[in-house]
Order: structure tokens, then C-alpha cells, then sequence
């Protein structure tokens, strides 16, 4: 499996404290069959030459520690900004998109809300050749009808990751029946964890997340949300299975 949700990266957002906890979660990870583990530190602000520099370092020393280690386990860097009207003027976004690949952005959006302005990010994203992955939207959402703001979005070629602990009932009985909704609606394309650190959505929760994602969907199409689905977006490659808008891959 492929975690493509992460703030495992030490001393750098409200994630891992530490790289002895970092390495502790890359355990986790790894004992509970998941090989490739995506750092998505937040990117609230505009970002300084400094910050970038921090997630370098970070990174850097992580991947160091991991192959230290002898685990298997494969790091790679991405990010999950924060939505905002001004998301343009964060323009390296190659340093941003996961795995550094140009192609795919996880984004986050205030809790409870859909802004406007996603819609023309959304839009002014794919101009640029990057495909946006909304992360967990089922916390955005209030009520069943603002389904439809997903389906939208999904329509106008973004991508949806849900939260494994969202699934499993942590966050509570709407989310979950929101998650479950959003799955049987088939505008689900990744599970993941958004493990912040070792304790209660960790990495680890990831299968538990699949099994249960399984008695909704279907083996196979859980599978695609965390092999066959994350496997591509890490190969900066297409998704066979959604609405990709033409002008991704066309270079
Ligand atoms: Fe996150």
C-alpha cells in the first residue's frame, strides 16, 4: 500500500515532533504492509526560501535515518496546501506537487466549507497541468446536499482523498456516514491516513481503513485507492479510472 497522506516529517509542522517519532511511524508504516509513505507537510503561508530549506533538510535527514535503519520503507516529498484565493502566488509549485513530479497538488480546504474560489483554482490548476486532490472532503462537508460541491469538483477533473480514520469513525458518525456516501458515490480516488504522529490515526490504520473500504466498494476498487491509484500519482502518471482533463499528459 501507498500512503500518499503523511506529516511525518520531524519538526516542521504540527506532525512529528521528533525523528525518533518519525521512525517510529515509518515502523508502523511498514509492518502494516504499506511500502512507499508520502511526507505532506502543511503549507499555510507564502513560503520563504527558509521554509523550503526546513522541508529539504527534514526530508533529507529522515530518508537518511530510514536507510540507516535497513527498513524498505520508500519516503518520498510532497505537500498539502492550505486553499486560499491567493493560491497562485505560491508559484514553485513543482516543489509542492507529490513527489515533486509537476503533476499532482494535495490541497486542503477550510473545515465545514467549500469556498467559491476552489472551483476556479481547480480550473487555473489544470491550465497549468496539475491535477488538485482535495484532501479529506468529507470534513467540508455539512450536509448531504453539498455532495454536490464534491461531484462537481470531481466533474471538473479534481481528485478526492478521504481520511482512513474518517472511515473507521473518528472523527465521528457524520463523517463516517459522509465518507461512506462519498465512496458509494464513487467520487472517492485515495485512502489515506493524514497520520499526524504514532497515536490514534496513525499509519497503521491504513488496512483497517482498506477492509472497510472493501465491504463498500468492492476488493478491487479499494485496491485502486491505495496501490494502483496513489502508485500513479507517485509516477507523476495519469489515473485510468477519472475524469482527467485533456490538457494533463499532453506534453
Ligand atoms: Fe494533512
Amino acid at each position: 500500500m501507498i500512503d500518499i497522506h503523511t506529516h511525518i516529517l520531524p519538526g516542521v509542522d504540527d506532525g512529528a515532533k521528533t525523528v525518533e517519532q518519525s521512525l517510529f511511524m515509518v515502523r508502523q508504516g511498514q509492518e502494516a504492509g504499506i511500502n512507499t509513505i508520502c511526507a505532506t507537510p502543511h503549507i499555510l503561508h507564502q513560503v520563504t526560501p527558509q521554509f523550503e530549506q526546513k522541508i529539504n533538510r527534514s526530508f533529507d535527514l529522515l530518508k537518511a535515518k530510514i536507510a540507516e535503519s535497513e527498513s524498505k520503507v520508500h519516503l518520498v516529498l510532497g505537500s498539502e496546501i492550505y486553499v486560499r484565493e491567493d493560491i497562485n502566488s505560491l508559484k514553485k509549485f513543482d516543489f509542492f506537487t507529490l513527489n515533486k513530479t509537476g503533476k499532482y497538488l494535495l490541497m486542503e480546504l477550510p473545515w465545514g466549507q467549500f469556498p467559491l474560489h476552489v472551483d476556479r483554482i481547480v480550473f487555473e490548476l489544470q491550465l497549468e497541468g496539475q491535477i488538485p486532490i482535495i484532501a479529506h472532503p468529507e470534513r467540508s462537508i455539512i450536509t448531504k446536499k453539498q455532495l454536490g460541491n464534491v461531484e462537481n469538483l470531481v466533474q471538473k477533473g479534481a481528485l478526492m482523498q478521504v481520511n482512513a480514520g474518517s472511515l473507521l469513525g473518528f472523527f465521528g458518525r457524520k463523517i463516517k456516514r459522509m465518507t461512506e456516501e462519498l465512496l458509494r458515490q464513487n467520487l472517492v480516488h485515495f485512502l489515506a491516513s493524514d497520520a499526524h504522529d504514532h497515536f490514534s490515526c496513525s499509519i497503521e490504520i491504513l488496512p483497517q481503513a482498506f477492509s472497510c473500504a472493501s465491504k463498500i466498494i468492492g476488493e478491487k476498487k479499494a485496491k485502486e485507492l491505495v496501490l494502483s491509484n496513489p502508485q500513479r500519482v507517485i509516477q507523476g502518471e495519469k489515473l485510468t479510472n477519472s475524469k482527467i482533463p485533456l490538457s494533463f499528459g499532453s506534453e
